[in-house]
Parts: structure tokens; C-alpha cells; sequence
């Protein structure tokens, strides 16, 4: 178990090439591109850690950085062709520039047919690197500074067994006051459809004392919305289950918020629903991602629970934490869904009421069982579903949502959104809109006046 933790000595090999770069890289500036999910934004503040450390200054501007690094997703053909076009974005200003690096890492480079067609169609892309990777990156740095040739660092996974966990390298955080902290990586499930095994290895966890010390940490510095990673938090067993993970992390003095991202129905305990139910600091949304309401479809999906199952679930979730927010991800038109089978869908997401569900339309995946299964539906068909399910949902969560008015949210701010208004979360992850500007990072108590399927809006109180 515990060789899939990087050692010391080697975490300290790559401060050292970190700072030896420092001479060459001053006054340079480097820039990440990401794609993908919060398990990858997390990736981003590592390599951007690690850029830092290395001497790089980081920008969000591409056009002024000599260093550009593209953090991939492969989830869906959707994300795969925009993070293709970004990095084909940079075509000319490699012409220009024969000097300015881009490498390009995360879920689609751990694909080896990926890989082959970035070689091939993407010249000017200098360097490829796995998730695995992050580490080394102070190596990887300095090989791209110095090498001839184009180069990858990956390990080919599934083969790799275990995966492993690097601690000690640095974080340099998007935000003051929301943090990411991951307690797990890969995943072992093998969802019919779905990518992230073979893109993120085997189910690992971080220790217990490894995570609640970054939380504790995180706390002290002000942050006050912390959300822990991972693709299944259940299957945490870094030392401890992860509702008492949970709990632990939300017991430090102050007033902050834990969340968690992803919950697999199939092991939500009611530990893990107590928890939520009990701890203040704990927020009240539970994201459980259903993916079908047909028990037939969510067998081929190898999801290894039932309509029933889930509906349980939801109904004690519901019951022991009455202001829960909950949300889920629907795939509409997996190989051989019928009309009948989407119709359970429909009539499983009446009957739980979600808050807001993320809904895709079913996108074939290389290496998966699902995208060799007979029964492709066709586009126009799923999209028809796709739009049938977001209608439904949209009078749901408006209906949900007028619930709040005249109620009193707790509020963390965000300063303004993109239009300038006041605006923030409340603990079920609500946008809040409001009168005053709030200094991002502070609570408010705001009075619900408003409420549309989106967001709710009030005042100050
Ligand atoms: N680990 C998380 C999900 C990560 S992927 C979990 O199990 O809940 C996020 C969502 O993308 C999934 O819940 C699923 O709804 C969707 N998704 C994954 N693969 C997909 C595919 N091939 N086509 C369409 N949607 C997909
Ligand atoms: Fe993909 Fe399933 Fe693992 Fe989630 S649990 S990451 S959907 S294989
Ligand atoms: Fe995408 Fe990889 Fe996350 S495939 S959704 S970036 S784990």
C-alpha cells in the first residue's frame, strides 16, 4: 500500500531542479489552460504550484506567457474538440515564436490514441504528460527547456496498478477564500460509458491526517468553502470512512463550509447522510448523480444500484436533512434507451425533485464497454430527450426554489458576477443575488425576495 506514495527524497529531487531552473526562467511568464472537471482545476493549481517554484510568474493571458500548458478533458467528444481547438490556437504564435513551449497534460493525454494524434497533427505541441505526472513536473519543465525533440511523460494505465500520490508539492489556489482538496483519485467503478478509469488509474486515497491537516490549515488561513474531491469520496480508506472524514474536516473552530464531489449511490451510507444532517460547518447540498431512472439502463451502465435503490436514497437524504439542496447528472440517450426507459427517467426526477440536474447526451467513449454496444441511439433522438428533461426540470427547480422566499439564507459572497451585481452562495450552493457589495469571502444574511430556476435574489438583512 504504501508504495504508491512518491518518497520524500524524490519530492525534494524536484524542489531542487525547481530552483536550479529559477536563472533561466526569470522574468518569464507561464500560463494554464484548463478543461474538465474541479478534480482538474485542482490539477491546474498544482501545476501551476509547481510552475511557480520553478521561477515562472503566471498569467491568464496565453499571448504574454512563454510557457502553456493545456490540462485536458476527455469526458465527452465535447471537451475533447475544445481543448483540440485551444491548443490549435497556438499554431501560428509557435511559427512566430520557435521558443515559447506548449504542453499539453491531463485526461486526453493519458489516451494513447490521443496521444498519436496530437503527434501527428499538432507539431507545435512540445510535450505531452499523464495525470500521474504532477510531481514531476519541475523535470518535465526542465526537459522541455532544454530538449531537441518533442517528449512525453506517461504511464500507461490501466497497467499501472496502483496509481500513486504525491504530497509536498506546492498549491498556488485560484481563490482566497474556496478551496479544493482532493482525498481520493481514480476510480474502480467502470461505469459503462465512462472515461476516468482509464484516464485516472486505480482508486487511491490520501491519509487522513494528510487531508485533515490541509483542511485545518485552510481554515486558519481564512478560506471558508472547502470542498473534497474525489470521482467515488466513498470509497475513501485512507484511515478512516469518509463520513467520518467529513466530520472531521468540519470540526475546526469558525464559521466554514465543507462540501464533497462525487457521491456514488451505491455507497452513500446514511453515516455519510447523518453526518451532513448533524454537522453545522457540513454544507447542505448532496450532489447524486442518478445518470438513468430505468433500472434496465442503469444495469448496463454497471451502476450496480436500482430505480428503487435510489429513490430510497433520495427519500432518506430528503427526510433527515429538510433544507438539502440535491442535484444529479442525467446521460440521456445511452445505447439501447427506449422511450419507455426515458419515461422512468422523467418520472424518477418528478418524483425526487431535484434542485438542478446536469444533463449530457451520451457521448461514445474509446476503450468503453458502452461504445461498442449495439443500440447507439441516434442524435436527433437524444437531443429531443435532452430538451424534454431540462423543460421538466426547469419548472421543478423553480417550483423548489420559490420555497425560499420570504426565508432567511446565510450567504458566502462573491464579490459581483458578470454584470456587476451582488451576488454568493448559500450552503445548498444556491446563486444568491443582492442590493450591497459584499467583499468576497464574508458571509451575509440575505432575506429571499426573488426566485427564478437559477438563482434566488434578495436583501441584505
Ligand atoms: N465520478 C462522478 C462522475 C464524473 S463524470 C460520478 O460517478 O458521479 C461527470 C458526469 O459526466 C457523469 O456523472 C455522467 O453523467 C457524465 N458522463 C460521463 N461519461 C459520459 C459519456 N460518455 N457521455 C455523456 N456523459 C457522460
Ligand atoms: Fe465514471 Fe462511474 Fe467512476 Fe463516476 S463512478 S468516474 S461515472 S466510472
Ligand atoms: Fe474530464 Fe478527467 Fe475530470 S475526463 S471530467 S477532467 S477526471
Amino acid at each position: 500500500m504504501n508504495d504508491i506514495f512518491i518518497p520524500h527524497n524524490e519530492i525534494e529531487r524536484q524542489h531542487e531542479i525547481a530552483y536550479s531552473l529559477r536563472a533561466v526562467t526569470a522574468g518569464k511568464k507561464a500560463c494554464v489552460i484548463t478543461f474538465g472537471c474541479q478534480q482538474n482545476e485542482n490539477d491546474s493549481e498544482r501545476i501551476a504550484g509547481a510552475l511557480t517554484l520553478c521561477g515562472y510568474e503566471m498569467t491568464d493571458n496565453a499571448d504574454e506567457a512563454s510557457m502553456i500548458i493545456i490540462n485536458t478533458c476527455a469526458i465527452r467528444e465535447h471537451a475533447e474538440i475544445r481543448a483540440l481547438s485551444e491548443a490549435g490556437q497556438f499554431k501560428g504564435r509557435k511559427e512566430r515564436d520557435r521558443s515559447i513551449k506548449i504542453g499539453l497534460c491531463g485526461c486526453m493525454a493519458q489516451q494513447s490514441h490521443r496521444r498519436e494524434q496530437i503527434y501527428k497533427s499538432y507539431p507545435y505541441v512540445d510535450f505531452v504528460f499523464g495525470t500521474d505526472m504532477h510531481h514531476k513536473l519541475p523535470e518535465i519543465i526542465e526537459t522541455a527547456l532544454n530538449a531537441k525533440k518533442r517528449f512525453s511523460f506517461v504511464t500507461e494505465l490501466p497497467h499501472n496498478e496502483f496509481g500513486i500520490i504525491s504530497e509536498g508539492m506546492p498549491v498556488l489556489r485560484e481563490s482566497e477564500y474556496k478551496a479544493w482538496v482532493p482525498v481520493m483519485y481514480g476510480c474502480d467503478n467502470f461505469c459503462t460509458y465512462c472515461v476516468v478509469p482509464y484516464a485516472r488509474g486505480r482508486e487511491r486515497s490520501r491519509k487522513r491526517e494528510d487531508v485533515v491537516a490541509e483542511v485545518k490549515q485552510l481554515v486558519e488561513k481564512g478560506y471558508k468553502d472547502i470542498t473534497l474531491l474525489g470521482q467515488n469520496v466513498n470509497s475513501y480508506n485512507g484511515g478512516c470512512d469518509f463520513a467520518t472524514l467529513l466530520d472531521e474536516c468540519a470540526s475546526f473552530d469558525g464559521e466554514y463550509r465543507v462540501r464533497f464531489m462525487t457521491s456514488h449511490p451505491k455507497d452513500a451510507s446514511s453515516e455519510l447522510v447523518d453526518v451532513i444532517a448533524r454537522n453545522k460547518n457540513v454544507a447542505k447540498h448532496f450532489h447524486l448523480p442518478v445518470q438513468s431512472g430505468s433500472s434496465r439502463v442503469l444495469k448496463l451502465m454497471n451502476r450496480k444500484y436500482d430505480r428503487e435503490r435510489y429513490l430510497e436514497k433520495a427519500r432518506e437524504i430528503k427526510s433527515k436533512i429538510p433544507d438539502i439542496s440535491l442535484t444529479t447528472d442525467i446521460i440521456c440517450g445511452f445505447p439501447t434507451e427506449t422511450d419507455e426507459d426515458f419515461a422512468e427517467t422523467m418520472s424518477l426526477v418528478k418524483e425526487v425533485g431535484f434542485d438542478m440536474i446536469y444533463t449530457f447526451i451520451y457521448s461514445p467513449r474509446v476503450d468503453t464497454v458502452a461504445a461498442k454496444m449495439e443500440g447507439q441511439i441516434p442524435k436527433e433522438i437524444s437531443n429531443a430527450r435532452f430538451k424534454s428533461l431540462s423543460d421538466m426540470e426547469n419548472d421543478i427547480a423553480q417550483s423548489l426554489n420559490d420555497k425560499f422566499i420570504g426565508k432567511t439564507l446565510r450567504v458566502l459572497s462573491d464579490g459581483v458576477n458578470k454584470n456587476g451585481i451582488p451576488c454568493g452562495r448559500s450552503s445548498q450552493n444556491k446563486i444568491v443575488t443582492y442590493d450591497k457589495f459584499v467583499p468576497a469571502g464574508q458571509f451575509v444574511d440575505i432575506l429571499i425576495e426573488t426566485a427564478g430556476a437559477y438563482a434566488l435574489g434578495g436583501k441584505i438583512k
